[in-house]
């Protein structure tokens, strides 16, 4: 039996990961975090002192790049503005994003048994899975994004300054939307789902499209 795939895409900060792991608990579907993949070559290569325009190194590595050193478990490490802009500067390389789009369907491949998937990224629904049986596009504004990553980053003991991380917030907006390869875009057929109010108000958006498509 063919599994259930639900998509999330949507910029930078906007909750992606917080939704797609409720849905992953409620409807028992295996979590995919692409821009988790991005963020772990991107710190594999910073600790091989490479920098992001050193093109056709980074292409070297990516070609006999070993998918075994790559897991899905989540890491604090990665969750760091540097780490974040860096791999926002490697995602506009189609090699990259090629074997990340590789990676996320042998992961799909590999556990076919499963129920289903739940996938987050920029373009999920729109490059990498456009079959997906339902599509998220989860929209913030960018001052709402900014103060939430602010007080994660507070909470999780780093230094942070609210106009620096607005800034940096709408300049990956940017990098993501106007790059040539899978810029972020609302995936054709998606639902779009307002996360400017309260969790409690996503999630009962969320149930509501979900249990639609399961009846
Ligand atoms: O979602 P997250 O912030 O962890 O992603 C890190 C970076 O990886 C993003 O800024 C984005 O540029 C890139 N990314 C991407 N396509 C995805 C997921 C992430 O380009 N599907």
């Amino acid at each position: 039996m063919k599994s259930f795939i639900i998509t999330i895409d949507g910029p930078a900060a906007s909750g992606k990961e917080k939704i797609a792991k409720f849905i992953s608990r409620k409807y028992k579907l295996k979590h995919i975090d692409s821009g988790l993949i991005y963020r772990k070559i991107a710190f594999f290569l910073i600790n091989k002192k490479i920098k992001t325009k050193e093109y056709y190194k980074i292409k070297k590595i990516m070609e006999i790049f070993d998918f075994k050193k790559i897991s899905l478990r989540n890491d604090k490490r990665l969750r760091n503005e540097k780490i974040g802009k860096y791999a926002s500067k490697i995602a506009v390389y189609s090699f990259v994003r090629k074997f990340v789009n590789f990676f996320q369907h042998k992961f799909v491949k590999n556990n076919s048994k499963s129920k289903g998937f739940v996938i987050d990224g920029r373009d999920i629904g729109s490059v990498v899975f456009r079959n997906a049986d339902l599509k998220l596009y989860i929209e913030v504004n960018a001052k709402n994004r900014a103060n939430r990553r602010y007080k994660q980053l507070i909470d999780m003991g780093e230094k942070s300054i609210y106009p620096k991380i607005l800034k940096g917030i709408k300049l990956r907006d940017i990098k993501d939307k106007k790059r040539k390869n899978s810029p972020l875009i609302k995936p054709k057929g998606c639902i779009v789902i307002n996360n400017n109010g309260s969790f409690r108000n996503t999630i009962s958006q969320i149930n509501e499209v979900i249990s639609k498509k399961l009846n």
